[in-house]
């Protein structure tokens, strides 16, 4: 069994998707052990207790600076001892550290199609909002592993969702979690869980 942490920062509609894909079976082989936010007061939280996970938070804010932070922060996660890190709308850089210890078992997943509407100041709906303005036709969502390079990490999957007349940040920001999102994220998991995908030598490996 493989033990999975998930790290988020927000409502945790993916934290959700997980969740509901263990229940259901269509992740196999993987223990959700622990949840970590960034945040205290975060819909998330709730959703992991409500799934009997254990949930705790770490802010930065009770912190004197960003290096006390990542200590105690990579101490948490190393308490889980997890084999698979989730970035499941965790919006903060992650510790450097963290990504060399956990080299090629770290998963993020990203709201748009990478290389585009990626990397420092794109997160959460501010990516939808850029590109909007852009005015491209198509978006999506990628899942990748974790490298020190924000978003740089190589590619497990993607998949594509237009742009809809009159969409608003909002509109597109949920298709893109219904339409992608929910659905490669747990496929992901189950995918790392049963052997078929790995990183090696900073590369995505697909066993058929
Ligand atoms: C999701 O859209 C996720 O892809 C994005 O934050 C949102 C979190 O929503 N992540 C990033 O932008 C990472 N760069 P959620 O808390 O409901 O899952």
């Amino acid at each position: 069994m493989l033990r999975v942490v998930v790290l988020v920062s927000g409502g945790g509609t993916n934290l959700q998707a997980i969740i509901d894909a263990v229940a259901a079976g269509r992740i196999s082989n993987a223990n959700l052990v622990g949840v970590l936010s960034n945040n205290k007061t975060v819909k998330s939280l709730e959703r992991a207790r409500a799934a009997g996970i254990p949930a705790v938070s770490v802010s930065p804010k009770d912190f004197a600076d960003r290096e006390a932070f990542n200590e105690t922060f990579l101490e948490k996660v190393n308490e889980f001892q997890p084999d698979l890190i989730v970035l499941a709308g965790f919006l903060v850089a992650i510790p450097q550290q963290m990504v060399r210890r956990y080299e090629g078992r770290i998963i993020n997943i990203h709201p748009s199609l990478i290389p585009s509407f990626c990397g420092v100041g794109y997160y959460g709906l501010k990516v939808h909002e850029r590109v909007l303005e852009r005015g491209v036709k198509v978006t999506g969502a990628t899942v990748h592993f974790v490298t020190e390079g924000m978003d740089e990490g190589p590619i497990i999957d993607q998949k594509a969702v237009y742009i809809e007349e009159g969409d608003t940040p909002e509109s597109l920001q949920r298709r893109v979690m219904e339409q992608a999102e929910w659905i490669l994220l747990p496929q992901a998991i189950d995918d790392i869980a049963n052997g078929r995908v790995r990183m090696e030598n900073g590369k995505c490996v697909r066993e058929h």
